[in-house]
């Protein structure tokens, strides 16, 4: 297996830093960004970070990941609660897949309590914050260095 990550963000997450605050924190997405390229130079992997707005670019990316057999870490925002393209996607790809929510969506409206990206998902994380990303990163690296075991 590789040890390149894709870091894919869905809809509105480049609004971070002034978006509900309260709920998603102060950091910006670029901050977060370089939290991770830090985060994965520390692990000895290489990083691709994105945001899209547009559900059609993640499934684009996605596919891309798979075809360079990339991990993938992924926020997907809204589109956790309705995309079954996502799901799709991440399925056919056969990716290593770690789903990221910066708050706890299961503490949220009951609309955000169901994912479809879940159950293609090694795991999920959500509710604490940025720290979710390096949380998750270090997952992945973890998973990654049991497959090559
Ligand atoms: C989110 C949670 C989603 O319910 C919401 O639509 C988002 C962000 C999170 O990171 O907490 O846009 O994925």
């Amino acid at each position: 297996m590789s040890k390149e990550i894709f870091v894919l963000n869905g809809p509105n997450l480049n609004k971070l830093g002034t978006r509900e605050p309260e709920i998603y924190g102060s950091l910006t997405l670029a901050d977060i960004e370089k939290q991770c390229m830090d985060k994965a130079a520390s692990l000895g992997l290489t990083l691709t970070f994105r945001q899209s707005n547009h559900e059609g670019d993640l499934v684009d990316w996605i596919q891309e990941a798979a075809e360079k057999k990339a991990a993938l870490i992924i926020n997907p925002a809204a589109y956790t609660h309705t995309s079954v393209a996502l799901q799709d996607a991440i399925k056919a790809g056969g990716i290593p897949t770690i789903e990221v929510h910066l708050s706890n969506i299961h503490a949220r409206e009951s609309f955000r309590h169901k994912s479809f990206v879940s159950p293609v998902a090694i795991g999920v994380i959500c509710g604490l914050g940025a720290q979710g990303y390096n949380l998750a990163l270090d997952a992945l690296a973890t998973h990654l260095k049991q497959d090559n075991d």
